[in-house]
């Protein structure tokens, strides 16, 4: 069913914070079901094509080489209204700017390295959660 999921990861800088307990923390506290997790790192192809909407970027390079640097925690997340309510329980993409208690102003450092992804769409949520998991995987 569309509408009720998202996909997130908690990307390399927040996990060699030592991050993950308390981000989940949040996202469970938030009202979120883990219907799908894994710890897992990315490939330099896996992250050129999760990101290929970015491709012509000026900050594509950086990127890709920042989500491969070390492990992530992927998920795929349940709750109604989940790609919205999440985009906003993780704040804006630029910590400066984010919500005070929102999941980048707490752990973030910077626009670049900004601690969690949330899908932007319910389209892209599914894509995006396809990309990480099999079907035998999401519970
Ligand atoms: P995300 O996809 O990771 O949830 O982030 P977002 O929607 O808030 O932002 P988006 O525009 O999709 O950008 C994807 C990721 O690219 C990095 N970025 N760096 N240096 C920069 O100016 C810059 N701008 C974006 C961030 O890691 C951002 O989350
Ligand atoms: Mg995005």
């Amino acid at each position: 069913m569309t509408g009720n999921r998202t996909f997130t990861m908690i990307k390399p800088d927040a996990v060699e914070n030592g991050h993950i307990g308390a981000i989940l923390e949040k996202i469970t506290s938030a009202g979120f079901k883990i219907v799908a997790m894994k710890y897992t790192q990315l490939s330099l192809r896996d992250a050129q094509e999760f990101y290929a909407i970015h491709r012509e970027r000026p900050f594509f390079g950086e990127l890709v080489s920042f989500m491969t640097r070390g492990p992530i925690v992927s998920a795929i997340l349940e709750k109604d209204n989940a790609v919205e309510d999440f985009r906003a329980l993780i704040g804006a993409t630029n910590p400066e700017e984010a919500a005070e208690g929102t999941i980048r102003k707490l752990f973030a450092k910077d626009i670049g390295e900004n601690a969690v992804h949330g899908s932007d769409s319910d389209e892209n949520a599914l894509i995006e959660g396809s990309f990480h998991f099999s079907g035998r995987e999401i519970y």
